[in-house]
């Protein structure tokens, strides 16, 4: 029987050093697009895709998370009694109903691989799927998960998300070797290789793996058996590349529009984008920038 992907690990214990000092006291994951955080966009694309369980990979300061997928009583009491139901709505909907949530602590930040791993005991033997909250992907029809849903449904193999990048940009990705480099958006090709973070010169084509991964459970056997770097990091991408001696791996060329939220830029990019959208501000926010004249 072909087994349904119902868990999703979110890796949230970095430490967001890019943000300081905002990310001090508050998870980067925390960080609005407008008026949602960023780690909301992650789970309801999560959801979107059939997700019923949520786990968190969490460090000791990123209470606001659980505290934001939790149910607030005293907000939605004041809310209840001053009538105000709409936003009564938007406080008990953060997490919808049928789907829980998960905190397992990472005690040591020892890398992607190591989060992915602190996940194997409530993961057990299924697929399942990661969500890095930093990349926000924006799509019309099918969220990106979902279409990766539907290409594992299909292939029964571990999926990563891909998408092109500059010849100047490898170094800030895992990089993956496809079977076809002239892969188009919405399909599938093998993946060949993958390194983390190759100088140009070493890059095994120009896709990029990005923050969304269906992996077979197989993953923690090859996470917990490959070589760790100086500190003791296990990189997510070295578990994949020694997986794939013996088990299939394809890149998704995804439809949607990443926004690289773990950089400035990004999210700057991300928040006018999402305001210019938003169904309450878009417009008069349209204008405004329409009236800085920029050329
Ligand atoms: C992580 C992964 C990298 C991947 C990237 C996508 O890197 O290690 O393989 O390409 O996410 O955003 P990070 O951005 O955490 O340095």
């Amino acid at each position: 029987m072909k087994a349904k992907i119902t868990k999703a690990v979110f890796p949230v214990a970095g430490l967001g050093t890019r943000f300081l000092p905002v990310t001090k006291a508050n998870p980067k994951e925390m960080l609005p697009i407008v008026d949602k955080p960023l780690i909301q966009y992650a789970v309801e694309e999560a959801v979107s895709a059939g997700i019923t369980q949520l786990i968190f990979v969490t460090s000791s300061s990123k209470h606001a998370i659980e505290n934001h997928f939790d149910s607030n009583f005293e907000l939605e009491a004041k809310l209840a009694e001053a009538g105000k139901n709409e936003w009564l709505e938007v406080v008990r909907n953060v997490l919808p109903a049928g789907v829980s949530c998960v905190y397992v602590r990472q005690q040591n930040p020892l890398g992607l691989g190591h989060a992915v791993l602190c996940a194997k005991d409530i993961v057990g033997n299924e697929p399942f799927a990661v969500l890095l909250a930093d990349d926000l992907i924006e799509s019309n029809d099918k969220s990106c998960l979902r279409q990766m849903v539907e290409v594992y449904n299909e292939l029964q193999s571990s999926v990563l998300a891909v998408q092109p990048v500059a010849l100047s940009e490898t170094e800030k990705y895992g990089i993956v070797g496809l079977d076809n480099p002239e892969l188009e958006l919405g399909k599938c090709a093998k993946v060949t290789s993958i390194v983390e973070k190759p100088k140009a010169k070493d890059a095994p084509s120009l896709f990029a793996s990005i923050g969304r991964y269906i992996l077979v459970p197989e993953i923690f056997y090859f996470l917990e058996n490959v070589n760790r770097g100086v500190i003791g990091e296990i990189q997510l991408t070295d578990g994949i590349d020694k997986m794939l001696l013996t088990h299939d791996v394809s890149g998704y060329r995804f439809h949607g529009k990443r926004y690289d939220c773990g950089s400035k830029s990004g999210y700057l990019e991300a928040t006018v984008e999402y305001g210019m959208k938003h169904k309450d501000i878009g417009e008069g926010f349209i204008k405004y920038l329409r009236g800085l004249n920029l050329d």
